[in-house]
């Protein structure tokens, strides 16, 4: 038996399938490289010393997507595949929507052929939207404040109405909050297109002398230093989240949101300043205006994780950033650098 990992190529999922192999699953990858590379899923096979097969399909392509069921014996799906970038999922709505929620009602609808009922689903923290209070609490209202958020939210929706329609379903909904860090080696990591969105690879591009300095969005937010606040998780503790939601979802039915965060929130120029830390290099930065949509603070109450799944958060700041230093410091083009070049040294 096996796990299907669509997305497997990508940031998280990279991570996600060294736990499992290393934990003797047997693993399948759905990536149609849309963003991601094959050189990502070489160094997972590099690093596990393990062998699996990979699939390079679409989700919207219904007849490879039914063929990988029908090749395989397959007992659950780890779906991370989707796309990501909240400010393109502005520009471009509708291949948002098709991607990601007509990609998961096809997987769906094909798992429920082949009678493949458990479900581990990369949601996010976006769907709390603007969250009056914090930490956030899965009970907490849900909101969308743009495309990207909304698929998350009509997602978690449709498997909900499937749980319902049939209860031999079994999902776990995985709300992240910020995943940062890379692996320790330093030969998998995040791999943005072109100039990241996001806080952490944008560091770690300055540091490396790819950007000039960090525009810090706003310094006037009611939090200590005025700048926003987030709950950054590393990578490799979100991963081992995954193998602690599949053994739930195998050995039982429902549906349950959990948050995967370390409870813990940190300010940009603390994230700044951490990073600095870690990788003895100075990140010059400026104030410049808050960035449209931001929200003040957010991060999770992680308890009902450790409560249900017996997961909990165990790196801290100090350890994402050094980790995402490493990643990038040897690999400053991302998987366009040449991975012989260091696995030799
Ligand atoms: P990623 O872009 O690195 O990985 C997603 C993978 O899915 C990529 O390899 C991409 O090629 C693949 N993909 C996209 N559409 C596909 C399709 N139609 N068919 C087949 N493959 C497809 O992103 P990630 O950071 O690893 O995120 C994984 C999941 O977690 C996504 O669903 C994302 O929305 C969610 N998430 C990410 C974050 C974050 O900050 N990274 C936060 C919350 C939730
Ligand atoms: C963003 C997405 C969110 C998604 C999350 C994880 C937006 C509005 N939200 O959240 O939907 O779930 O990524 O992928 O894009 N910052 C800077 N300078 C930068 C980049 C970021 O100051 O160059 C600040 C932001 O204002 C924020 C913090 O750093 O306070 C973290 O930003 P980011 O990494 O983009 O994540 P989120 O905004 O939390």
């Amino acid at each position: 038996m096996s796990i299907l990992v669509t997305g497997g190529a990508g940031f998280i999922g990279s991570h996600t399938c060294i736990d499992l192999l290393e934990s003797n699953y047997e693993i399948i990858v759905l990536d149609n490289f849309s963003n991601s590379s094959p050189e990502a899923l070489d160094r997972v096979r590099t690093l596990s010393n393990r062998n699996f097969k990979i699939y390079d399909v679409d989700l919207l392509d219904r007849e490879n997507v039914d063929q990988v069921f029908k090749e395989n014996d397959i007992e659950a799906v780890i779906h991370f595949a989707g796309l990501k970038a909240v400010g393109e999922s502005v520009q471009i709505p509708l291949h948002y929507y098709h991607n990601n929620i007509t990609g998961t009602v096809i997987l769906t609808h094909i798992m429920q052929k082949y009678g493949v009922y458990n479900l581990v689903f990369s949601s996010s923290a976006t769907v709390y939207g603007i969250p009056d209070t914090v930490p956030i609490t899965e009970d907490m209202p849900l909101s969308a404040t743009n495309p990207y958020g909304r698929t998350k939210l009509m997602i978690e929706q449709i498997l909900s109405d499937l749980y319902v329609s049939n209860n031999k379903w079994s999902i776990a909904l995985l709300r992240y909050f910020n995943p940062i860090g890379a692996h320790e080696s330093g030969l998998i990591g995040e791999d943005p297109n072109g100039i990241p969105n996001n806080l952490m690879p944008y560091i770690t591009q300055v540091a490396v002398g790819k950007l000039n300095e960090v525009n810090v969005f706003g310094s006037d937010y009611s939090t200590p230093d005025g700048t926003g606040v987030r709950d950054y998780i590393h990578v490799v503790d979100l991963a081992r989240g995954h193998l602690k939601a599949l053994e739930k979802v195998k050995s039982s039915s429902g549906i349950e949101a959990y948050n995967l965060g370390t409870g813990k929130g940190y300010s940009v120029l603390e994230v700044i300043h951490a990073f600095e830390n870690a990788s003895g290099q100075k990140i010059s930065y400026k104030i410049v205006e808050r960035r449209a949509g931001d929200i003040t603070e957010c991060y999770a109450d992680p308890t009902k994780a450790e409560r249900e799944l017996g997961w909990k958060a165990e790196k801290g700041i100090e350890e994402m950033c050094r980790d995402s230093w490493n990643w990038q410091s040897k690999n400053p083009e991302g998987y366009k650098t040449e991975s012989k070049f260091f696995l030799s040294r």
